[in-house]
């Protein structure tokens, strides 16, 4: 949450700022800021509002001649701490000090008040800006000296870019959980959140390791420790470039990363199948992972923790050992039952969610085997666990998760199936099978996609809603929940997902004439009485969506619109009726005329708790 970038070198500063924010937008849009080292000092432009907005304040500063810059930091605001106001935006200032910053300083209260007491009182009502006064109040020339004793002094999460008044065109920047990236090319040195906002001057770039300063100057990047130590960054490279961070003439973000689907999972199965089985030797996960397991803890939040409800059935069902799934926030409090016969596996689109990878440290402190299932490459979540699996859909920008989504199924089903498959519990012919049925999958997936007319057409009943329910069992139940979050998240229409069986027992009282009800009926094995469930919802007038696949008969009495899915094997409908429920929430978010890509309140990549 929040994006944060920082350049110097010999490009115009300004706009090497404002292209990245505008890149590094999802990760909150509530306000946005930037300073920058000009003839007489640092200067700073800060609003409310989107990128946009700045960029138009920066425009007309340009108009009025602001002298050029090229080094400056730049920053796009989730608010934590204080509401969306100008004071509150970054960057702010103290005395010779002008930071930025991505996450929470937990004990900004104590820090507030013992800098009163030494005549330092803040104007806004952020975190951050008790950051500023602090590092401020320590600044005695020498940077590094001074980052560390402020790290001493901070307590939570953070990654700054911090411009000092007497060291013009330099920034440095640290980090401790928030992520940051930086690379050093022929325009000069840049840092910031997220790689969307370096690829356009580089593929080669360092994870910033956390509790290390990185110096930036318009001639060289460098790493040290806190005490000063010269260190060697450890470059990575990465394999997609700048269309794939841009609309590509969709409309939005989120329905081009439904479409890239197809792409996102052949990119991530594919390199996993050799010989016509699942393997793992190339992502170094060997078939002992499993050896002295006897349980299996899914952990994760959101979007990403559905995906483990789905994985939790098909490890379950394969591996035939217990499998639970935890969400992130609530596991790590929980004094969890974890010991080294655990493999706690977390999933991460962006690899930097804190929750989650705080789950993940508590379960290596319990001595438990850690395997992650993570888009970002080298992210924090990525580096902690024992063994990583890509998923590699790409960037994701829209804040609806979707692409990740899928390709984190596939990660689940190819472990599921490695491992039935390496632990005798599956035969290999059998294993070949699946892995036929899995690419199958994929262009079912693309057939559904061509379905968009007709969801778009459901999609105009449901705008006007106010409640929505999605029913389904077992993987359908699972698919719900995601389902449900999707719709919610941005169409702003409150909906629950709920097992088809357990509706009677409570919630069914909320079914009334026209209440929308997406009933998912993919699972042979539940068909009919997933059929029942829907008659005891028609029977109440419920304005009846259902989902089933084709071969799968159902009489028009209980529907009001039947979407039917391409012929695949049914362990593989919850990718297909996946796209189905992402093209349901995108058009009804579209049709109540909602910002798509980024929903009000959010923004990807939670690094607060
Ligand atoms: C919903 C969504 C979120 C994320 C969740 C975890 O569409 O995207 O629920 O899934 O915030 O994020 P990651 O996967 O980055 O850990």
């Amino acid at each position: 949450m929040c994006g944060i970038i920082g350049f110097t070198g010999y490009a115009d500063a300004k706009k090497v700022m404002i292209d990245g924010l505008t890149a590094l937008e999802y990760r909150g849009y509530d306000s946005a800021g930037i300073a920058f080292f000009e003839e007489n000092g640092i200067k700073t432009l800060k609003t409310i509002g989107k990128v946009s907005v700045l960029a138009d304040k920066v425009a007309k500063e340009v108009v009025a001649k602001t002298s050029e810059s090229t080094c400056g930091i730049g920053h796009t605001r989730w608010a934590t701490h204080g509401g969306v106001t100008d004071t509150n935006a970054h960057p702010h200032t103290s005395g010779k000090v002008t930071l930025i910053h991505n996450g929470i300083i937990e004990n900004y209260r104590e820090l507030e008040l013992s800098l009163k007491e030494s005549g330092r009182t803040p104007v806004s009502q952020t975190d951050t800006e008790i950051a500023a006064l602090l590092i401020d109040s320590l600044y005695d020339g020498d940077a590094i000296k001074t980052i560390k004793k402020a790290v001493e002094l901070l307590e939570g999460a953070y990654a700054f870019c911090i411009m000092f008044a007497d060291q013009p065109d330099i920034i440095y920047s640290l980090r401790n959980s928030s992520p940051l990236v930086a690379c050093h090319t022929k325009e000069g040195s840049i840092i910031a959140s997220d790689m969307v906002a370096l690829i356009d001057y580089s593929k080669d770039y360092f994870v910033v390791p956390e509790m290390h300063v990185v110096i930036l100057k318009r001639d060289s990047i460098s790493l040290t420790d806190l005490d000063g130590n010269e260190v060697s960054p450890r470059m990575l490279h990465v394999n997609w470039d700048m269309t794939a961070a841009k609309k590509g003439g969709y409309p939005h973000f989120m329905l081009k990363e439904i479409h890239e689907q197809p792409d996102s999972l052949r990119n991530t199965i594919l390199p996993r199948i050799q010989n016509k089985l699942p393997d793992f030797t190339a992502d170094n996960i060997p078939d002992s992972l499993f050896d002295g397991i006897s349980r299996i803890i899914i952990t994760a939040c959101g979007t990403a923790m559905h995906a483990g409800l789905i994985g939790k059935v098909m490890l379950e069902r394969l591996l035939r050992f217990p499998v639970t799934v935890e969400i992130a926030s609530e596991f790590r409090y929980q004094d969890p039952i974890i010991d080294k016969s655990t493999l706690v596996i977390t999933i991460s689109q962006s690899g930097e969610t804190a929750d989650t990878l705080a789950a993940l440290k508590l379960a290596k402190e319990y001595g438990a085997s850690t395997l992650s299932i993570v888009n970002v490459k080298g992210s924090s979540i990525a580096r902690e666990s024992d063994y990583v699996l890509y998923t590699h859909a790409g960037p994701e920008i829209a804040v609806a998760s979707t692409k990740a989504y899928t390709a984190q199924l596939s990660c689940l089903y190819l472990l599921a199936f490695r491992f039935a498959y390496a632990t005798g519990k599956l035969e290999k012919e059998k294993c070949i099978e699946e892995m036929h049925e899995l690419l199958n999958m994929i262009p079912a997936l693309e057939e559904t996609i061509s379905f968009d007319k007709k969801i778009e057409e459901i999609s105009k009943q449901l705008t006007e809603k106010e409640d929505l329910f999605f029913i389904g069992r077992g993987l359908d139940y699972a698919l719900s929940c995601e389902g449900s979050i999707k719709l919610k998240e941005i169409s702003y229409i409150h909906s629950e997902a709920y097992a088809a069986g357990e509706l009677k027992h409570g919630t069914l009282s909320l079914v009334t004439e026209g209440v929308p009800v997406v009933a998912l009926a993919t699972q042979q094995k539940v068909y009919s009485k997933m059929i029942s469930n829907i008659r005891e919802v028609k029977a109440r007038n419920a304005f009846v969506v259902l989902i089933t696949m084709k071969g799968q008969e159902a009489e028009p009495s209980i529907y009001d619109y039947h979407i039917t899915l391409p012929e695949v094997k049914d362990t593989y409908a919850p990718f297909l009726a996946a796209i189905v429920l992402q093209l349901l929430a995108y058009y009804t978010s579209l049709h109540r005329g909602l910002n798509v890509d980024q929903p009000r309140n959010l923004a990807k990549s939670v690094t607060v708790e």
